[in-house]
């Protein structure tokens, strides 16, 4: 089962469960760890009405903790020296941007052939699959736990973590009306910036694509409403 076939079930569940979260906490920021990640943020913001700053989807922290695993694994060095750009939408089309990711500052295409890297992103890119075929039923929990409590952390001591995450984005990344993963800064406003880095053409396509794919989920959605 991929991320996208729990498009219609989980779109009730985020649907009703906002409609009570309004309700009783209607000044709350909101988090969603559901799947798809990115239609279903959009869910909770088009629920919600909540301005946009305050819903913000979980993905692209687990993705870099998965990218950068992966490649400290390879490396044999620690993962707290690996940074690493995920960007786009939380699905197979996700994408992992080696040109921005680094052991302490050195590009890895200074430390790994392009056919290493090739797979480490495909590796990443379906890394939540891997998790499923490990553990047979259920889905991963205690690294998207972490992931959450790493952006909640942020929001509630106002640390201002830069951080990756999906947003609602109206025009960055030429991108408008669509939840997608971007790096933003998140403060006790929730999201209070949204980074938008230059991209080479590929790169561009590349999120191009994958907003493409969030979009048509989307559609299913807004159909429903
Ligand atoms: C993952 C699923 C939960 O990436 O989206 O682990």
């Amino acid at each position: 089962m991929s991320r996208d076939d729990l498009l219609l079930a989980n779109y009730a569940i985020v649907k009703a469960a906002t409609e009570q979260l309004v309700k009783h906490s209607p000044k709350a920021i909101l988090i969603v760890v559901s799947n798809p990640l990115d239609a279903m943020a959009q869910t909770a913001l088009m629920v919600s009405k909540f301005p946009k700053q305050r819903v913000i989807g979980m993905a692209g922290v687990l993705d870099t903790a998965r990218f950068r695993t992966f490649l400290a694994e390879e490396l044999q060095v620690s993962v707290e020296n690996v940074t690493a750009v995920v960007l786009g939408g939380h699905g197979d089309t996700m994408v992992p941007l080696v040109r921005l990711s680094s052991v302490s500052g050195i590009p890895l295409t200074e430390l790994l052939s392009q056919e290493k890297l090739d797979a480490i992103v495909e590796r990443t890119k379906n890394g939540g699959a891997e998790i499923v075929k490990h553990l047979k039923t259920g889905s991963a929990y205690y690294a998207p736990s972490a992931a959450a409590v790493e952006m909640a952390e942020s929001i509630l001591k106002d640390k201002k973590k830069v951080l990756p995450a999906a947003a609602y984005l109206e025009g960055e990344y030429g991108i408008s009306g669509l939840f997608v993963g971007v790096p933003v800064k998140l403060g006790a406003a929730g999201i209070e910036k949204i980074y938008e880095i230059k991209l080479s053409a590929d790169e561009q396509a590349a999120l191009r694509k994958s907003a493409d794919a969030v979009k048509e989920l989307v559609e299913v959605i807004q159909s429903k409403q």
